[in-house]
């Protein structure tokens, strides 16, 4: 064979490798309206920047006829390249080969991208779209789930990890996701994520659920918080990984990216003197507040659909990413649930994890009350956010707007350990507790209008900044209107912040 022939063979090779479970297992995929793993790879990297590895990986499984079977490419695409000009590895799961199932060989590709993206200090972003472990590879097949989850372990708070489910995502499959960062679903019939399916549930508990409404992508958005974002489709759940990426640095050694920001650092919006109404429990939108204090009006909300009593999301403040974390008065007043302190609690840690520094907004009448939260285990749930705001090292900003009630308003980084600065608005009521609720206690046994001149009392001594301010416990009451270029300077003062711990292995942070 000549070298030019040897050449043709290769390429003859790659191509049967590249055409995965041949023409009608593809176009069953694309029927259903999803993109093959190769097509969802072009989108993500910069064109031309893809490097596949281990492309002749097969199989060595001989039960049930397997040895008879070809499986190119073992059924997964894996490599590196740019996304946005920074390195990214990824790995796609194909579907038309033996139902993207993971088996040994399969697994070996992606444990070796994560060990490569570990010891490069890239990200690793996972297109998931698999029938699970590979049933004929039995007890091979449940080990290789194993690597996996120990690489994301091994991998966490060192580069971020980001998952997409682009397909199905039963058993094992569910949980190299789970120990990610951060998970996508793709809102449409053919993503779904659950333990069990819907036949196992029906015998098991005699429930009748649908695939979707078990483990779509809205039930994961909204009711279990298991997904952090939802996407309409393929392009839109590629294009929002890029857009998160931006936010992120490539490993927890970095700071994350700063883009150019005409968006002046010292515009002050006169709109937030008057955004909140004057009557303390008239809701209002914190989304809208937040937008009008950040780069250019935009945020990019993480579990927007889960506990939306408080809210996650990116932004930027002069260019440089952080995360926010606020309470949202137009649900459930605000209060802090057990949901509410995992979503906050978890987005703190990444955040911390990445160098993002964090932006507190604070209007919270207190923990939810009622036995379903006691019995949940609030106290153990709130903890969280106790624990997590303390734990992190970056900078941390407060700004309280309003309601800044008991261990809740702690629990929104102001207590020692907390935030660096706290901003408060004239508007905002630090105190233990509510006037009514104060009123309920120590002013039991006053009646008629000595308790209302008791309360009013107990509202303009207590229920306002001065009382902290007093003693030091905010740094500045500022005019709301001023809060960006507040935020912006204070942030700038902080840019070098040192924040040495004790060694220790890990803490232990209430789960
Ligand atoms: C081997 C599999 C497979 C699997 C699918 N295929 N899943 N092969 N192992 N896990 C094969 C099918 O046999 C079929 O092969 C091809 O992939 C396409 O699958 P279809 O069933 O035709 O596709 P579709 O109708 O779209 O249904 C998709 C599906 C279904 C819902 C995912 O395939 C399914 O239920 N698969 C099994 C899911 C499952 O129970 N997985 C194990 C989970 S337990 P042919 O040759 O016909 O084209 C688990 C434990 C791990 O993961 C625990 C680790 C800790």
């Amino acid at each position: 064979m000549t070298n030019q022939e040897k050449i043709e063979l290769m390429r003859q090779k790659e191509r049967e490798i590249e055409a995965g479970g041949g023409e009608k297992a593809i176009a069953k995929i694309h029927a259903s309206g999803r993109l093959m793993a190769r097509e969802r790879l072009n989108l993500l990297f910069d064109e031309g920047t893809f490097e596949e590895m281990d492309k002749f990986v097969e199989h060595r499984c001989y039960n049930f006829g397997m040895d008879k079977v070809k499986t190119p490419g073992e059924g997964v695409v894996t490599g590196y390249g740019k996304v946005n000009g920074r390195t990214v590895f990824a790995y796609a799961q194909d579907f038309s080969v033996i139902g993207g199932s993971l088996g040994e060989m399969h697994a070996t590709k992606i444990v070796k991208c994560q060990d490569k993206a570990l010891q490069a200090g890239c990200p690793i972003v996972g297109l998931n779209d698999s029938g699970g472990a590979r049933i004929q590879e039995a007890s091979h097949a449940l080990r290789a789930y194993g690597r996996l989850f120990y690489r994301n372990v091994k991998s966490s708070g060192v580069i971020p990890q980001i998952c997409a489910i682009m397909g199905p995502s039963a058993g094992g499959a569910v949980y190299s996701p789970a120990l990610m960062d951060f998970v996508y679903m793709v809102k449409q019939d053919y993503a779904q994520m659950f333990i069990t399916g819907p036949l196992v549930v029906k015998s098991v508990t005699g429930e009748e659920v649908s695939s979707q409404e078990l483990g779509g992508a809205i039930t994961h958005n909204r009711k279990s918080g298991n997904s952090h974002f939802m996407a309409d489709n393929d392009e839109d759940c590629i294009m929002q990984i890029k857009k998160l990426l931006e936010y992120l640095p490539s490993n927890h050694k970095e700071r994350p990216p700063v883009i150019e920001c005409e968006d002046p650092a010292d515009r002050m919006d006169d709109g937030l003197n008057t955004l909140v109404p004057e009557s303390s429990n008239r809701p209002y939108d914190m989304k809208k507040l937040i937008k009008m204090v950040v780069d250019n009006g935009e945020i990019y909300e993480s579990q927007s659909l889960f506990a939306q009593n408080i809210i996650t999301c990116f932004a930027r403040m002069k260019g440089y990413p952080v995360g926010i974390i606020a309470n949202q008065p137009r649900h459930l007043a605000g209060a802090l649930d057990i949901d509410a302190s995992d979503k906050a609690s978890r987005f703190i840690r990444l955040c911390d994890c990445f160098n993002i520094p964090l932006l507190t907004f604070v209007d919270v009448p207190g923990y939810l009350p009622g036995t379903g939260q006691e019995f949940g285990g609030i106290i153990r749930h709130g903890a969280k956010m106790l624990y997590a705001y303390p734990e992190a090292s970056v900078p941390k900003i407060t700004i309280a707007v309003r309601k800044a009630y008991g261990g809740a308003y702690i629990g929104m980084c102001s207590g020692e350990g907390g935030p660096d600065m706290i901003f408060a608005w004239p508007s905002s009521e630090i105190a233990v507790m509510g006037a009514e609720g104060a009123a309920n206690i120590i002013f039991r046994k006053e009646e008629g209008a000595e308790r209302k001149k008791k309360i009013d009392q107990y509202t303009d001594e207590f229920a306002t900044p001065y009382d902290s301010a007093k003693y030091g416990f905010v740094e500045q009451i500022i005019e709301p209107r001023e809060t960006r270029p507040k935020i912006i300077r204070a942030l700038d003062m902080l840019k070098n912040k040192v924040d040495e711990r004790p060694w220790k292995k890990h803490g232990n942070i209430p789960l």
